[in-house]
């Protein structure tokens, strides 16, 4: 893991962007693998800004996220396809047949899981996947303890989990779907790289325990520590508990 520290979380979002465009500019036809959450809303700002002023094309990419909820419309404004259409699919051009989320909708959610673990493979898996991190340690919605090597589930969601996403559903935990369909940590480290985006003093402790703590299931984000080329992207809030090296 390599620790890239900046001052305040915009600076944070703009690095990332930055290595996400540079990135897209090698390779048009990147297999991108998204993450939600309001971290990443500075991260979108930047890149669709990148993309009118410079002319960051995402016509050929391709774009898989990391998790949606179960029950909700693809309209209702909790749900991770409608966090994605408003921050950067309709503000881009990305082809909508190249943006890809599990189906929080879907009738029998196993098979739907399924079919989006096949689809990920088809598509040769991603390129680079970004991700945030949650209060409880999570990536995607891989809650603690868990496995590594899992693939595409329905994970339930932990109340810590519930309450960090009640913002969407107006404040109301209740609101909150008990269920997700999320990729899982073996799907996400198989990704060629992966850049972990942290900002706030609210994550410094959980990050300090990701980073430099024992690589184990009850910090499903430790799991990174195992990844062979994974970037932390952090500012000084969250890096507060982190050793100085
Ligand atoms: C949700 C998502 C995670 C994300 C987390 C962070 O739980 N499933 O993928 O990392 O939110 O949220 P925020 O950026 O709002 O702190």
């Amino acid at each position: 893991m390599q620790v890239l520290r900046t001052a305040h979380e915009d600076e944070a979002a703009s690095l990332t962007a930055g290595i996400i465009a540079q990135e897209l500019r090698a390779r048009p036809g990147l297999v991108l693998g998204l993450a939600t959450g309001r971290t990443m809303d500075l991260v979108y700002a930047h890149l669709v800004r990148l993309h009118r002023e410079d002319g960051l094309d995402f016509s050929r990419c391709q774009a898989f996220n990391l998790d949606e909820y179960a029950g909700l419309a693809p309209d209702h404004p909790g749900s991770y396809r409608r966090y994605m259409e408003d921050h950067l699919f309709r503000r881009v051009n990305i082809q909508a047949q190249h943006t890809h989320m599990p189906d929080g909708l879907a009738p029998d959610l196993a098979l739907e899981c399924q079919r989006y673990e096949t689809l990920i493979r088809a598509s040769g898996g991603m390129d680079l996947q970004l991700l945030g991190l949650g209060w409880t340690g999570h990536l995607g919605f891989n809650e603690p303890p868990a496995a590594f090597d899992s693939r595409t589930h329905v994970s339930r969601l932990m109340e810590l989990t519930r309450e960090q996403n009640a913002a969407l559903f107006g404040g109301d935990v209740s609101a909150v779907p008990e269920l997700a369909i999320t990729m899982g940590l073996g799907t996400i480290l198989e990704a060629r790289r992966c850049l972990l985006l942290v900002t706030g003093a609210a994550k410094a402790s959980i990050l300090a325990r990701v980073v430099e703590g024992p690589v184990t299931p009850m910090v499903p984000g430790s799991a990174l520590q195992r990844h062979p080329d994974c970037r932390v992207i952090v500012d000084a809030e969250a890096a507060a508990e982190l050793g100085t090296g």
